[in-house]
């Protein structure tokens, strides 16, 4: 299976892709590793910690990595995803704990020791994964690929322009996507193919495990706030979409396709510019993912909540 280091910063969706990372055998995750975006730091972590407590994930490393962007002040989505960064079930204390020491600091130490190259999961803001590779320039060589969760080919969801995770740290974005390792994105284009239907809501619910009850009571908080936010009526669940490209990278089609981030923008700053077309006199750099196999998508995501609740 292939070893995966999980970069987030949960997050309902971001909760579910830990679930996925860790109930799925096509892939090993080594580590989760958390990040200021969707909530403050500290929320993330904690929030780390319930999901891996709720599943009985208790041999993962979780260590707390970048408390804000390179650049500039923090964003918060608590609009989207509460006061707590994953409003809705009802968490007791998690008895997980963290690691002690810095997220880069651990993720440096696995590229340095595992016999293989690793694949970056990153589904928060793109600050840890700028910093290991500008702190560690010869992490890189250990790194098989960076399959993120972020931007878009179209427009965005925090500004008409910029998607959340690359508006939050822009010049994070725009290390990684021009560090010349593999880079895959899996922006809003795809991820809005992956929605939690009422069917979807059904199947969850109808595992009957406690795990399954907390995600579907996740994925109604979710919800509403998708319905309240943006009118739509079945929320898109994107953070696994990257997760699941790198479980079978048939599940998600990509494009190759230049990717640049803007910086200066007087509106647009945040934006992941996809020249799909090729208008550009510009090297590919990324893969975009375009479409995602919903069925296969959705086999994958219950089938690991299933796997683990039952453990
Ligand atoms: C991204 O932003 C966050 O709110 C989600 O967790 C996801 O990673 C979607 O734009
Ligand atoms: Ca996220």
């Amino acid at each position: 299976s292939v070893p995966i280091i999980l970069d987030c910063d949960p997050g309902h969706d971001d909760a579910v892709a830990i679930l996925l990372a860790a109930g799925d055998p096509a892939v090993d995750l080594l580590a989760i590793t958390t990040v200021a975006g969707n909530q403050v730091l500290e929320k993330t972590t904690l929030n780390a910690r319930r999901v891996c407590t709720a599943a009985g994930i208790a041999d993962v490393p979780i260590a707390a990595g970048c408390a804000r962007p390179l650049v500039g002040r923090l964003h918060i989505a608590d609009d989207v995803h509460g006061e707590s960064g994953l409003d809705g079930p009802d968490f007791g204390e998690p008895t997980v704990g963290t690691v002690p020491g810095h997220a880069v600091d651990l993720m440096y130490r696995i590229l340095a020791r595992h016999p293989e190259p690793v694949t970056l999961v990153p589904t928060g803001p793109l600050t840890n994964i700028a910093l290991l590779l500008t702190r560690h320039p010869d992490a890189a060589a250990h790194i098989r690929e960076i399959v993120l969760m972020g931007g878009s080919t179209e427009r965005g969801n925090r500004t008409p322009a910029a998607e959340f995770n690359i508006y939050v740290d822009p010049e994070a974005a725009d290390i990684v996507f021009r560090s010349g390792l593999p880079v895959t994105m899996c922006g809003l284009n795809v991820t809005h193919q992956a929605l939690v239907t009422p069917e979807v809501l059904a199947r969850l619910e109808g595992l009957g495990t406690d795990l399954g009850r907390v995600c579907a009571e996740l994925m109604t908080f979710f919800a509403t706030t998708y319905q309240r936010l943006w009118g739509l009526p079945a929320p898109p669940l994107h953070d696994p979409v990257a997760v699941a490209r790198v479980i079978d990278p048939t599940m998600v089609d990509c494009a190759d396709a230049s990717v640049a981030v803007e910086l200066r923008g007087e509106f647009t700053r945040g934006a992941t510019v996809v020249d799909l077309h090729r208008y550009l006199d510009r090297p590919v750099n990324a893969r975009v993912a375009v479409r995602l196999d919903q069925e296969r998508f959705w086999d994958r995501v219950i089938g690991a909540v299933d796997a683990l609740g039952r453990r």
